[in-house]
């Protein structure tokens, strides 16, 4: 990882690191730059996505969590906020197990615990491999009609057409190595009822990638949780319904930080 994008404005508040999706960069975190008045952001971009260098074939999520652990140490953060979507989840759980000293709190949003059926993980083997000949447009085109809601789609075409360019000019290679990686990552189905951090489970309400009924299920496995669902959103419910997702965050963050 070598690019973050740092938000600052008061060295006093808590720091909210942010981790994105599948094949997307720090910019899908764009929505959320107006919790700078309640927390310092820091939005990286990992390894072999965004503005970060090419990655290295081989990453697993617990490399990219490792990653941004070191990221925390080069900036002095002893303590943060994880707040990870989807990939970024999945990422999170790898951080929960081996570096909570580090956690001040935890929010998961569109994401799950288990690991890949053997059917998904197939899936995704050849997905990496079709990637590296075909680039990465028809993965962007793919990933367009499951990322957003029909209103998200309707009524905001401008942040569609934004986080389609990210994805389709996303390194294929970086794309096949976070497939594999995530088919090969570890089930945290049966840990996750040992976090003993404040969490906030964030669902969208048409999420059809990670289904609300689901997180909650998940969110009531976690000890000291909180479920919030969000109306009108697909997967992306943080970048679909910024002003929701912001309010949610700062109404549990001010209970939690
Ligand atoms: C993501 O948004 O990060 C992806 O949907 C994760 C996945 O493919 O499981």
């Amino acid at each position: 990882m070598s690019f973050v994008h740092r938000v600052c404005e008061n060295e006093a508040a808590p720091t909210i690191v942010f981790v994105h999706g599948f094949p997307l960069d720090h910019s899908m975190w764009q929505g959320q730059l107006p919790l700078a008045q309640q927390a310092s952001l820091l939005m990286p971009d990992l390894s072999g996505f965004g503005q970060s260098d090419p990655c290295a074939e081989g990453v697993t999520m617990r490399s990219f969590a490792d990653d941004i652990a070191e990221l925390l140490d080069k900036l002095d953060i002893s303590r943060a906020v994880y707040c990870g979507l989807s990939m970024g989840g999945y990422i999170g759980w790898e951080f929960v197990k081996h570096h909570s000293e580090k956690l001040i709190g935890l929010v998961c949003c569109n994401t799950r615990a288990a690991a890949d059926d053997e059917m998904t993980a197939r899936a995704r083997r050849f997905a990496a491999t079709q990637v590296l000949k075909t680039g990465a447009e028809p993965v962007a085109a793919a990933m367009k009609e499951k990322l957003f809601s029909s209103a998200t789609r309707s009524e905001n075409p401008g942040l569609v057409a934004r986080l389609c360019e990210v994805m389709a000019t996303t390194d294929p290679r970086s794309i096949a190595a976070a497939q594999l990686a995530m088919s090969q990552r570890s089930d945290f189905l049966s840990d996750v009822a040992e976090i003993e951090l404040p969490t906030l489970v964030v669902a969208g309400e048409h999420d059809p990638i990670t289904v609300s009924n689901e997180m909650q299920e998940l969110s009531m496995l976690i000890g000291e949780s909180t479920f919030v669902e969000i109306a009108e959103s697909g997967h992306l419910s943080p970048a679909e319904q910024p002003g929701v997702f912001n309010s949610a965050l700062t109404h549990w963050l001010s209970r939690v930080a």
